[in-house]
């Protein structure tokens, strides 16, 4: 629910809007459409550089104002560093550091130059690379913000020690933000791709944003049930059809809530032949885990709203595949439940019988996470006998006790599809580290009173909570599992993402599909 920000290709020498920004490389080394900035003021962007101390370095910038001869009122020329080094997550990190001295700057529209001394994408790779970082950095969750000036926020702000300008007023809210490139054309059809991916990411990131009061398992089914305007093949199934296929495991952790699970179904058909096996990508969709009887304590427990994380990644991607029509089969399902104590919820030491059959000791109503993507697993394996599935979910508070907010943990039965995804994690950026399955945690699952319990020992907690999804993969179905608890909601802000919902996995899986499921299938 961000501000829209309308972004549009022009030639480089089309004239820029009163913000411009151009990039200098290191040591200060000029693209041919700078150069001609420089020449036509007269050396005046070399001259402010000496005189700043300014030299081109990654994520530097100087501002010169009412620059003479030019066009624009201001020009912010931003350091690209040694450009030939940058990779795709450089440029767009540097798109969204130009989006964020522009953004400081309350003006409502801008220019950037995107040809760059030294770069060694493509010029259209480059413009759209720009963009995509600037249009992802711009989004910022504001629905519930009534002072549309925000006035009062920002005179606080002014006067506090450091100054710094965040949240911007409404009406001074970048909307229109033009890339100057060789080939405009070119730039926006590269763009396409790019723009329906960061869509799908603004759709993840409200998602996480929204409180649980607004965001039900029924209203969290009704967004996805509107996706169908894209293409999307969506089903909602309601608790009567739960009961009625025995996903007794989900159905539990619902039973606490006045509020009735769901479980929605996305299908997405690109691929040439229908018949093609689906990949599949579950979610765990917990609205609000307040930890049932098991309760968590009071503090920051304001974040659980967050803990739908996995469900709203998997949305997001469904999303960005239908509007980029990507030529793959592909299901999304997540499990969307809410936990909550109450008379009828759940209690430690209740036995209920999964949808696979095996009977499930719940030890600690807090670890049900684990009990919803259990049902749903076994379900997608069921009906679509996909070529593999891979669940994200905010499963464990363990796995930040092991990688902190940068990582998310991985945990495979497979290593081919671990590879493809360490591979896709290493040119998004959104990064991720192996984690063991191992008899050694599965083990620890054994219960004495049915075929498993949900929570393992002291230790290794995000090791176990993988090892019982596991009990729910086939042996044939290769599988992964995505602990995103600590990347989902709340993670170190970056250049495109200063959301606390951060719509994490989106760009993952999506480069995970488009690198090694879309070539053999057109
Ligand atoms: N949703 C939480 C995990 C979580 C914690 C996500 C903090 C994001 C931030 C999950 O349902 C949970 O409560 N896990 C328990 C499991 C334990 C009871 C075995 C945990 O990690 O403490
Ligand atoms: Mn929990
Ligand atoms: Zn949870």
């Amino acid at each position: 629910m961000s501000t829209p920000l309308e972004i549009s290709f022009a030639r480089l020498d089309a004239a820029p809007l009163s913000t411009c920004v151009a990039f200098a490389s290191q040591d200060l080394t000029l693209s041919p459409a700078v150069q001609s900035l420089n020449t036509k003021s007269q050396g005046l962007i070399l001259k402010a550089a000496e005189a700043g101390q300014f030299k081109g370095k990654s994520k530097s910038s100087i501002e010169i104002l009412a620059p003479q001869k030019l066009d624009c009122q201001r020009l912010l020329v931003i350091g690209a560093g040694k450009a030939g080094d940058n990779t795709e997550t450089d440029w767009a990190g540097l798109g969204g550091y130009a989006l964020g001295q522009i953004s400081a700057r309350k003006t409502t529209e801008a220019s950037i130059i995107a040809e760059v001394a030294g770069a060694d994408l493509k010029p259209d790779a480059l413009a759209a690379t720009l963009a995509f970082g600037a249009l992802l950095r711009h989004y910022s969750f504001r629905k519930y913000l009534t002072k549309k000036n925000g006035e009062e926020k920002d005179k606080d702000k002014e006067n506090g020690a450091n100054g710094a300008a965040e949240p911007k007023p409404a009406q001074d809210r970048l909307t229109k933000l033009v890339i100057h490139c060789a080939d405009p054309d070119k730039a926006r059809a590269a763009f396409e791709d790019k723009r329906a991916l960061a869509d799908g990411i603004y759709f993840a990131r409200d998602l996480v944003n929204e409180p649980a009061n607004v965001l039900g398992p029924v209203e969290f089914a009704e967004r996805v049930k509107e996706l169908e305007r894209i293409g999307l093949e969506v089903e909602i199934l309601d608790e009567k059809q739960l009961k009625e296929m025995n996903m007794n495991t989900l159905l539990s952790v619902a039973q606490g809530s006045a509020r009735p699970a769901r479980v929605a179904i996305m299908q997405w058909h690109g691929a040439k032949s229908k018949r093609a096996k689906p990949l599949a990508f579950a979610g765990k969709g917990v609205v609000f885990d307040t930890g049932g009887i098991s309760i968590k304590p009071s503090a920051g427990m304001e974040d659980m709203k967050g803990d739908m994380g996995g469900a709203a990644a998997v949305v997001g991607l469904m999303y960005t595949l239908a509007e980029r029509k990507a030529p793959v089969n592909a299901i999304g399902i997540i499990g969307i439940v809410e936990n909550m104590p109450s008379g009828t919820a759940t209690r430690p030491g209740d036995i209920v019988v999964s949808m696979s059959g095996q009977t499930v000791e719940n030890l600690n109503t807090d670890a049900e996470g684990r009990l919803v993507l259990a049902d749903v697993l076994w379900y997608v394996q069921e009906r679509f006998k996909p070529r593999f599935v891979i669940d994200l979910a905010t499963l464990t508070g363990a796995i930040m006790v092991a990688l902190g907010k940068d990582f998310a943990g991985l945990f495979a039965n497979d290593d081919k599809l671990a590879d493809q995804l360490l591979a896709a994690s290493k040119v998004t950026g959104e990064r991720i580290w192996r984690m063991p399955v191992d008899k050694a945690y599965d083990r620890m699952l054994d219960s004495k009173n049915a075929d498993i319990k949900n929570i393992g020992g002291r230790w290794g907690g995000a090791c176990t909570a993988a090892a019982f999804l596991h009990r729910f993969i086939k042996k044939d179905t290769p599988w992964a599992h995505l602990d995103i608890a600590g990347t989902a909601m709340d993670a170190p802000k970056n250049e495109i993402n200063t959301s606390w919902g951060s719509g994490w996995g989106v760009q993952l899986l999506d480069r995970f599909v488009a690198d090694n499921f879309e070539k053999a299938e057109k």
